[in-house]
């Protein structure tokens, strides 16, 4: 299965930390699906413009069943993710935001500031997660059996969940 996985930081762009959240997205999937997996990568600035031509091309072109962003879906200025990323969806999926912001509330009080989407694009499904590491960790195990279930409506290949 071909998935793709987009770090969104200005900082860890300009190399003033490195990127922790893309390989922990890798390691988190890996965990919980049996499926050989090859993983596209992209690590970009907030620009709303580049996120939705990453998204674009990883949908259209590699044409990966699965993305996954992570940061930027935060209150600040620069966090633009969520608005890049409904630009470019043909249907918005909004509960795996809003399970993530409800599961993730029981433990950090500030979950309600992630303001993640999820939907489709053609035969793509694109998942908004939060930038931080342990917050990848807590909310991907959640939303596991959804992906299963929305794949395999688009693409007719169910992921298998170890
Ligand atoms: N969700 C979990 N599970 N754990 C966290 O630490 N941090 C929150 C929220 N969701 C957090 C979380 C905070 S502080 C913010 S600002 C938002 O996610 C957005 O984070 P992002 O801009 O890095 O995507």
């Amino acid at each position: 299965m071909k998935i793709a996985r987009v770090t969104l930081s200005d900082r860890a762009t300009e190399g003033v930390y490195e990127d922790a959240s893309g390989p922990e997205i890798e390691r988190v999937v890996q965990q919980l699906f049996a499926d050989d997996i090859e993983w596209h990568r992209a690590l970009l600035r907030d620009e709303r413009r580049d996120i939705e031509e990453a998204l674009r091309r990883f949908a259209d072109e590699v044409r990966c069943p699965l993305i996954l962003t992570t940061g930027g879906t935060g209150p600040s200025t620069r966090d633009v993710t969520p608005e890049a990323t409904r630009a470019v969806l043909e249907k918005e999926l909004p509960g795996f935001g809003e399970l993530m912001r409800m599961q993730s509330y029981a433990k950090v009080k500030t979950a309600i500031l992630s303001r993640a989407t999820a939907g489709i694009r053609g035969a793509s499904l694109i998942i908004n997660l939060p930038g931080r590491p342990s917050a990848i960790a807590e909310c991907l195990p959640l939303i596991a059996p959804a992906i299963c279930e929305a794949v395999e409506h688009l693409t007719g290949v169910r992921p298998i969940l170890r």
